[in-house]
């Protein structure tokens, strides 16, 4: 089943002359469960594409359709609702609640959605990334990889159509990158979670099930 899905998508920023064509015409198809990542150089284009995966930013052209939704065709609130339900964001920086202790981040989404959390779920989620004991900390008692596995859990907890990561071990010591990618990748498999993450990091690339390439706005190679 297809889960994620852009037609000809094209980002065009400034005008005139100095208009820069961040994406060029972009065809992407996902499927579910799947765990793809997208790497290209430094200004090929790849976060303004995770921008307009995640309903961000709107395209100069072309569709998004996230789980048979085409995005784009709603109004700005209804994105901002659908987003929420729909899409989990995980960014290089954690964006953790520090007031929060990382049960509270955890569920924090799903309580701002106005429901309750699936704690048989929930709780699947904390053990498989190894957070059980970390639970009533907050986020600056821990280390850069169990932060962004806190992130991760975030992401997961609200069972979203698709999770969106955006450079997420860019922090961090490739020891620690290659723990959290691993958990990652596991949590993908068991919890059928789909996942696209950018990232510039080869090494990091190949523990996904697939590498889509961009070059100057455009997939090379898929
Ligand atoms: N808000 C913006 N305004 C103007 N140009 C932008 C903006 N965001 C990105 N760009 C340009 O679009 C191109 C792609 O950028 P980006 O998607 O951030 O690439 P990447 O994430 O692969 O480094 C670059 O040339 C960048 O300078
Ligand atoms: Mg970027």
């Amino acid at each position: 089943m297809t889960i994620l899905q852009t037609r000809n998508l094209k980002k065009i920023y400034g005008a005139g002359e100095n208009a820069v064509h961040a994406l060029a015409g972009v065809n992407l198809q996902v499927e579910k469960g799947e765990f793809v990542a997208v790497v290209g150089t430094s200004g090929s284009g790849k976060s303004t594409l995770l921008h307009m995966l995640g309903g961000l930013d709107r395209p100069t052209n072309g569709t998004v359709t996230v789980d048979g939704k085409d995005i784009f065709s709603l109004k700005d609130e209804e994105l901002t609702i659908f987003r929420r339900r729909k899409i989990g964001f995980v960014f290089q920086n954690y964006n953790l609640v520090p007031v929060l202790n990382v049960y509270e981040n955890i569920v924090l989404p799903i309580q701002l959605d106005g429901n309750s959390p699936d704690a048989a779920y929930v709780e699947s989620i904390i053990e498989t990334l190894g957070l059980k004991s970390k639970l009533q900390n907050l986020p600056n008692n821990l280390s850069g990889g169990q932060q962004q596995r806190v992130a991760i859990a975030r992401a997961l907890a609200a069972k979203p159509a698709i999770i969106l990561a955006d450079e997420p071990t860019g922090n961090l010591d490739s020891k620690t990158s290659q723990d959290v990618l691993g958990l990652l990748k596991i949590t993908s498999q068991k919890f059928v979670q789909t996942i696209v993450m950018i990232t510039h990091n080869e090494e990091i690339a190949q523990l996904a099930d697939r590498i889509v390439r961009i070059e100057d706005g455009l997939i090379v190679a898929r």
